[in-house]
């Protein structure tokens, strides 16, 4: 199975979510390594860029390391969505590297978002998403022919499933691939992703359409495609700590058997990650982001809590690198 949307091509359709403080250059760059065939910039918002907002534009870099890569934005008024979509798509912020597409977010759950009638809030507003989708696309199209794509949650609440119609008015107005959150605004991430509201959409309309929602072994993958239809999958808080997880899929998509890393391999990887951050952040505000990250890769591990904290306690990458290899010892002991 190989998905095709614009010029984009992915063997398999696995593609990295987008996600706002975790999906950074680094951690995209770990995940394309582990057998990510795609993957979006966090959330970015079109006003900020708009207005310009110094910090903002960042976001929208892409490295070579990262394409095919889409650029998500968010908003809720058609005409700043449409002018700062025009600017990334003639690659203002990423220059050589253009983005895969243009996608919309319609599923960010915060409330600081949604109370501006952004992210998951335009669940509620089908039109608009219509209006945003063919004033973004008008905008594009004027300078590049890099696709809209589109990513949205199944409704707003549990009575008022609407992801079939907001999806259908999407692919109207021009969106060339849409992406599907199981989950309805007021369920945020928890409870099951609907796997019935997917295939829902997937079966209305005739782009590609993407399964998100609880993906954490190749198994979820293999069945997530096969309950819904789908197109391709796109994997958020499994690949937490566990870009591996894109190695385990694609080895059961081809018919392959899948070796797990030992655990000096999670760390090597857990460093390398950590050396990217440090590329890009500098070693003070790298470290802190590592944080994070750094305790899911470990979360398994034998005595993570203690070294956790003990990593949380550290501000060196010389120290933090002596934690990780003394865990890398200690289990190899074992
Ligand atoms: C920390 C975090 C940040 C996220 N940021 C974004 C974002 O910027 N844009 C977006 O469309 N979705 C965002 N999401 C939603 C994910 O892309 C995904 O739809 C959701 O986590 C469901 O998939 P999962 O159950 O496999 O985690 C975010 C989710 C999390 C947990």
């Amino acid at each position: 199975m190989s998905l095709k949307f614009g010029n984009t091509i992915l063997k398999h359709g696995i593609m990295l979510a987008p996600l706002a403080g975790v999906a950074d250059y680094a951690f995209r760059r770990i995940c394309r390594s582990h057998g990510a065939e795609y993957t979006v910039s966090e959330m970015i918002s079109a006003k900020a860029i708009c207005y310009g907002d110094k910090k903002t534009p960042l976001l929208a870099r892409i490295t070579e390391h990262e394409t095919p890569e889409a650029i998500q934005i968010f908003g809720s008024e058609p005409s700043f969505m449409a002018s700062a979509a025009r600017r990334i798509a003639l690659g203002e912020f990423s220059g050589d590297n253009l983005p895969a597409a243009i996608d919309i977010n319609c599923g960010c759950p915060v409330h600081k978002i949604v109370s501006n009638g952004e992210g998951s809030a335009l669940m509620r507003t089908p039109e608009l998403v219509g209006d945003i989708v063919s004033a973004v696309r008008g905008a594009v199209r004027e300078v590049s022919d890099i696709p809209i794509t589109v990513k949205i949650r199944a409704g707003w609440d549990e009575n008022s499933i609407n992801a079939v119609t907001v999806a259908k008015i999407a692919e109207e107005a021009g969106a060339e691939l849409i992406a599907v959150h199981g989950r309805t605004r007021t369920q945020m991430y928890s409870g099951k992703a609907d796997r019935g509201i997917i295939k829902a959409v997937k079966d209305a309309v005739n782009v590609p359409v993407i399964a998100n929602g609880d993906i954490y072994t190749a198994d979820d993958a293999a069945n997530i495609l096969s309950d819904t239809g789908c197109d391709g999958i796109m994997v958020a808080r499994g690949a937490l700590g566990n870009p591996f997880l894109f190695d385990e899929i694609i080895a059961r998509f081809e018919g392959r058997e899948y070796v797990a890393p030992t655990i000096s391999e999670r760390i090597d990887t857990a460093l390398l990650h950590l050396s990217y951050i440090i590329e890009d952040k500098g070693e003070h505000i790298g470290i802190l982001q590592a944080r994070k990250h750094l305790s899911w890769y470990i979360k398994d591990m034998r005595g993570s809590a203690r070294l956790r904290d003990e990593v949380n306690r550290t501000d060196s990458l010389d120290g933090v690198k002596a934690l990780m290899e003394r865990l890398a010892e200690e289990a190899e002991e074992k």
